[in-house]
Formats: C-alpha cells, sequence, structure tokens
C-alpha cells in the first residue's frame, strides 16, 4: 500500500485535469483494505477510482482518492463450453482483453480498446459495438463501505442497465469491488450485430476469428474515437437519452434521418452524438475545449483545460442542443 498526500491526479484520469486530492491510496494487495478502515480514511470524503477514464475533476479533491492496483487473473472452472475468470479489480481491461483472445475465450472482444480497470467495467455496465460486459459477468465480489463487510452479487442482482448498475445507484459511493468474475465462452461465437462492424470485416475480407473481430473494432473505434495518450478525454461524454415513442415521432417530423434503437415498448434511445451533430456542434472548439470532429459525443481536451472550462463548454453543448431538439442530455462522465 503507498500512500501520497497532497497529490496531483494529472496521470490519474484520461481528461488530463491537474488537480490535487489530499491524499492519494494505492491498494496493491486485498488485505490492505483493512488498514483503510483502520486509518479512518472513509470517515471524510473519499473517492475510489479505476482508470480515471470517465471521470472530470472541476476542483482539487478535499479528500482521499483510492486506487485499485490488486493484480491477478485466476481460472476458476473450465468445461468443454466455457470457463469461468475470477479477475481482481486492478486490471487493466485491456490486459484482460488480451488475456480472453490469446486463450480462445469469447466474449469480451467487442469491448476491445475501452480504457480502464476490470473493477470499474461493472460499475457502469460498459458497453461498445453490440456487447455489454452485463452478458459476460458471472458475479462481482467487493466491501460494503457502511458495514464494513464482504458481498457477492450475481449478476442478476447487480441491476444491470444501459450504463447502469447497482453500483451507481443505492450502492454508489458504498461499494469497493475487488473482484470480478466472468463467464466465457470457449466455443466460438461472435456478435456482430453493430452494422459498422460487419462492414469493417466485410471490407477487410478475413475469416472470422477472434484476432480478425478485435482488429475490425480497433478499426472502427480509430476511425471515430481520439487516442486518449494524445487527447485528454472521457470517451462518450453523454448518455445516450432514453425517450418516449411519441418524442421520436415528433423528432423525426423535424428530421427525417434521426435514428432510434428499441428499448421497450414505449420507449426509444436516441443517438446523442447524433443530436449534436444536428445541433452543428460536430468540431465546434472554444479555446483548450472541443466537440472531436468524427464522433461528436466525444468532447476533448487538446491542452491544458480546466475541469471549469470542460463544465462550461459541456454546459453550452447541452443548452444548444435542448434548444433544438428539446432533450437535455445527461452526462455519462461523473463530474466531480
Ligand atoms: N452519429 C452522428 N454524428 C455523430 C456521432 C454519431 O450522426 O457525430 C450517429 C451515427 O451515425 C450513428 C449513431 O449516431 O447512426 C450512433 O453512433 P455510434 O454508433 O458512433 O455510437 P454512439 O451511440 O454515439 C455508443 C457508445 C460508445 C460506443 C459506441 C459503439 C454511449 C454513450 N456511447 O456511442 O461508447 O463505443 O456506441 O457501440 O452509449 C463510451 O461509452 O465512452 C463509448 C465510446
Amino acid at each position: 500500500m503507498r500512500i501520497h498526500e497532497h497529490f496531483s491526479l494529472l496521470n490519474y484520469n484520461t481528461f488530463k485535469i491537474d488537480v490535487l486530492c489530499n491524499q492519494f491510496v494505492e491498494i496493491e494487495n486485498d488485505s490492505e483494505m483493512d488498514i483503510l478502515f483502520e486509518k479512518n480514511f472513509f470517515d471524510d470524503n473519499y473517492l475510489i477510482i479505476g482508470g480515471g477514464s470517465n471521470i472530470l475533476f472541476t476542483r482539487p479533491f478535499e479528500g482521499t482518492v483510492v486506487k485499485m492496483m490488486t493484480k491477478g487473473i485466476e481460472l476458476v472452472d473450465a468445461s468443454d463450453d466455457c470457463v469461468v475468470l475470477d479477475v481482481s479489480a486492478g486490471v487493466e481491461w485491456a490486459d484482460f482483453v488480451d488475456y480472453c483472445i490469446g486463450n480462445q475465450y469469447y466474449g469480451v472482444e467487442n469491448l476491445i480498446g475501452i480504457p480502464g480497470l476490470v473493477g470499474s467495467a461493472p460499475v457502469q455496465n460498459i458497453g461498445a459495438y453490440g456487447a455489454e460486459v452485463k452478458d459476460v459477468i458471472d458475479s462481482v465480489r467487493g466491501i460494503r463501505i457502511s458495514t464494513r463487510t464482504p458481498f457477492a452479487f450475481a449478476r442478476s442482482e447487480c441491476d444491470f442497465g444501459y450504463r447502469q448498475s447497482v453500483f451507481k445507484t443505492i450502492l454508489k459511493n458504498d461499494a469497493i469491488i475487488t473482484h470480478v468474475r466472468f463467464k466465457l465462452s470457449r466455443i466460438p461465437k461472435f456478435n456482430l450485430s453493430y452494422q459498422g462492424l460487419q462492414r469493417e470485416l466485410e471490407k477487410s475480407n478475413v475469416p472470422l476469428t477472434l484476432s480478425s473481430v478485435a482488429d475490425a473494432v480497433i478499426a472502427v473505434r480509430n476511425s471515430k474515437l481520439p487516442d486518449i495518450r494524445k487527447y485528454g478525454c472521457a470517451g462518450s461524454f453523454f448518455k445516450n437519452p432514453i425517450v418516449p415513442h411519441a418524442v421520436l415521432t415528433e423528432l423525426s417530423a423535424k428530421f427525417p434521418k434521426i435514428v432510434s434503437y428499441p428499448v421497450d415498448d414505449s420507449h426509444v434511445k436516441l443517438a446523442a452524438g447524433q443530436l449534436i451533430d444536428l445541433a452543428g456542434l460536430k468540431g465546434w472548439r472554444e479555446g483548450n475545449v472541443g466537440v472531436w470532429p468524427l464522433q461528436a459525443l466525444v468532447i476533448v481536451n487538446y491542452e491544458g483545460a480546466t475541469g471549469r472550462e470542460i463544465c462550461n463548454f459541456y454546459a453550452a453543448v447541452q443548452q444548444k442542443v435542448y434548444s433544438l431538439t428539446g432533450i437535455w442530455l445527461e452526462p455519462e462522465v461523473n463530474v466531480i
């Protein structure tokens, strides 16, 4: 366990915001969790972060930031059809996906390229290119802060939804996820429901394998999303809004090309990126902050922006989209 006082979070958030926190604690071993309680770290303001890839800091964090650094991927069960892997929260999502592809385990290849740690994946039920992590999660384990007791939730108890889970609702700020258990197929099974992925595979005309699908996902990602090593950003800034059918009908009259995805009998999901695009904001830039020119759902810190600047910028995007469409976009990113 390492504890740093008055520590800069610059290298610990992908938006590249330079703010200080009072204490920064790195947990390298599950047993160190007890020390956090003994030292009363949770009595004051605290924040548990993963890869910092879904956070926007708007001011210094007056409290303790806890980062999980625990590593380990354990094979706990294997049959001819599937495997169950128990993975420590601090494992990089990218390393886990590589491990699965290398071992011919099917199920996370569409999620290649998503930044962050394994422990954060269930919190917002990460998703991309037709897949969501909930589809391969078996269970999630950790410690409940308020009661200091361990928890183990089966997938059905995690209340997963679109970018949603129990860890963002009733357990918000009250759960330290220590392990995620995944069930993956050993039998080739591909999810090509995302049209852009199908098109990319047809273009390259290669046999369908885990590697070729992963390569196609990376190609699609690179064609739309900024390289987070070069630009500060946190992926999609807003959630895709879920609206009643009537709203879609109204908008379709004004914008005939509007896209929507079915959610349930009475609701559809709209593409927030398209709404921002329709508002003419794709590529819009104010100083150090801008809407990414290739995917309007992404806000980038071109260089040295403060959290406040990004906040003002995204509020302007919300306002402009609202004026045009009547829809108020909600951030997907955790604004702190
Ligand atoms: N669109 C536009 N203009 C834009 C962006 C999108 O017209 O500037 C249209 C597209 O043409 C398409 C539709 O909007 O018809 C949806 O776009 P896209 O397929 O690029 O996906 P998205 O809904 O904008 C979501 C996720 C992404 C994920 C992609 C691919 C959310 C908030 N975002 O974006 O996730 O990679 O689907 O599956 O659900 C992330 O969460 O950080 C993220 C990048």
